[in-house]
């Protein structure tokens, strides 16, 4: 714990000083961002050809969305809404792809895998998600013969962020990991097939499962790092033990691509991902939740389009408002609903409660609110802040909805300051920062640090996908002052610590920059 303790301390940015990081960018050692193992064997998969039939609200609707034929094509679209490319951008000379799933500093520290049995057209076995080509590289052949369902595994290759980054990266990796876990649970509600962490799977095992564990067949101090698994089926899935077995004499095909030319080491980072590591056997602790009224609707839009339209913003235009009903609708899509993607995924009860700074929200005071995502919470937050904080209701919020005033003010400034002078936290329309309950990450359970910042990953990808079905954009911020927050909240921060910020506004679109579809180039060519 001392290790966790001590990473996130020297993570911290602070006003006069950023957490340990590279001093300029050696753009000769730039990681690849893309993951390629030479002699294992490409299968392209069909690219949607037009948007899939479901709009934004079906996703949340009690009928459901009906469950697709778990088939190569239908898989296709799963990975390619969750982690395929969404765009080519290019300024100059540079040329850069987007994906579905955000990532900081656009440098995409996550993988895919996908765990199949046999399917038509694609072999039972482990393959490698290639967003650029939108194919899978088939790794190990195996005789998985369980039905009902995939697997679709998630690691991280820390260097990717750490290059840019230095001991802040890991943070990063976590968000960017929570970012994809939600975008894998949008893609499979769209396929009408439910998706669930399997998280009583050991970090151990899911690096037996991917392959990633295999150091001979990656360059060396390149080794990709086990972080997630998701089951995506209507079926349950098969024990690790009985998946393993099936794996134990598979053939393996194929050898890592180097990542970079020479890598620098930030040892805080294998020291904080040791000490997080989990053990096999230990799921989460999944509280009953209780039963919430539904959304009220707010798009009829394909998701398909929605996701993949979805772009940060670099800018915001300083003047559009929101209307209330809409700004509580995304603060409730925040609350966990069992059949709701994407909180149909954890099994946790909610542990990241949003402070909101809102700037711009018709017929709302502007000032400092918290919306404790569960009713516990409401007293922690409540004795873990300033106690002159108003804790107001908001007349016209949703009953179920538990936002509360805590100080009517202009926040705007004190945003920007806080999210390490971005002017992005004060233009938009509303800006938050995402306190995580710390008390509880014990010598017992310290993986519970990463999945506190996946959880706070997986908020961040609701409020981006709520704002683009508002007609609005959003950016997650990893850039910001911890203590400063703190300090303003008057934050215990033995039991909370802010793990993210988000803003959503009206983007300024940057009309110098190139724009090209996400896969031209293999349309191109096929
Ligand atoms: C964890 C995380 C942290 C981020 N932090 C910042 C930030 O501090 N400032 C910023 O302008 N953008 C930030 N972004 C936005 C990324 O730069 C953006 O996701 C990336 O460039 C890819 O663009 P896209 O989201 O449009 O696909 C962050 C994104 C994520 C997922």
């Amino acid at each position: 714990m001392d290790l966790v303790r001590t990473y996130h301390e020297r993570s911290k940015h602070h006003l006069e000083r950023y957490a340990p990081g590279p001093d300029g960018l050696d753009w000769n050692s730039q990681p690849d961002p893309f993951r390629r193992y030479p002699g294992a064997r490409l299968s392209q998969l069909p690219l949607l050809a037009d948007e899939l039939p479901v709009c934004w609200d079906e996703l949340f609707d009690a009928v459901g969305v009906p469950p697709q034929a778990l088939t190569v094509d239908n898989i296709a679209h799963l990975l390619q809404l969750s982690l395929g490319l969404s765009a080519w951008k290019s300024y100059g000379d540079n040329r850069w792809a987007l994906r579905c799933n955000p990532s900081s500093g656009n440098l995409h520290p996550t993988e895919g895998y996908l765990i199949c049995p046999d399917l038509p057209g694609l072999g039972a076995g482990v393959h490698h998600y290639r967003p650029d080509q939108h194919g899978l590289e088939c790794r190990a052949t195996a005789p998985f013969a369980w039905a009902g369902g995939v697997f679709v595994a998630l690691t991280g290759i820390h260097w990717r962020e750490a290059w840019k980054y230095g001991v802040r990266a890991f943070r990063y990796c976590q968000h960017d990991c929570g970012h994809a876990l939600a975008a894998v649970s949008y893609a499979a509600a769209v396929m009408g097939w439910p998706a669930r962490l399997l998280s009583g799977w050991g970090d151990d095992e899911i690096a037996a499962l991917t392959g990633v564990n295999r150091a001979d067949d990656f360059p060396i101090d390149e080794t990709e790092t086990p972080e997630a698994l998701v089951w995506v089926g209507p079926g349950d899935p098969p024990t690790s033990g009985l998946a393993l077995a099936s794996l134990g004499a598979a053939p393996w095909f194929g050898f890592a691509n180097t990542l970079s030319s020479k890598r620098r080491d930030w040892p805080d980072i294998p020291a904080v991902a040791a000490a997080t590591h989990k053990p096999s056997g230990i799921a989460g602790l999944l509280a009953n939740r209780e039963p919430l009224p539904a959304l009220f609707q707010a798009s009829s839009v394909p998701v398909s389009r929605l996701i993949r339209a979805r772009r940060s913003a670099q800018a915001f235009d300083k003047i559009t408002t929101l209307a209330a009903h809409r700004f509580y609708r995304m603060l409730d899509a925040l609350l966990p609903r069992n059949c709701q993607p994407p909180w149909s995924l954890l099994d946790e009860k909610p542990c990241v409660h949003p402070i909101v700074f809102v700037h711009r929200v018709d017929g709302l005071e502007a000032g400092i609110y918290c919306l404790p995502r569960s009713p516990a919470a409401l007293s922690e937050l409540h004795a873990a802040m300033r106690p002159d904080w108003l804790w107001q209701r908001i007349p016209d919020c949703p009953a179920h909805l538990p936002l509360y005033l805590l100080a009517p003010l202009d926040v705007r400034a004190f945003a920007a300051t806080a999210s390490c002078h971005q002017d992005i936290a004060a233009d938009s329309v509303f800006m938050l920062a995402m306190l995580a309950r710390f008390d509880d990450i014990s010598p017992t359970r310290p993986w519970l640090y990463r999945q506190r910042f996946w959880e706070a990953g997986m908020l961040g990808q609701v409020l981006y996908l709520e704002a683009e079905a508002s007609g609005l954009q959003g950016t997650g911020i990893g850039c910001y002052f911890d203590d400063v927050v703190h300090s303003v909240l008057g934050l215990n921060t033995e039991r909370f610590q802010d793990l993210y910020h988000f803003t959503v506004g009206k983007a300024v679109i940057d009309t110098r920059l190139g724009s090209e579809a996400a896969y031209a180039h293999l349309e191109r060519g096929r």
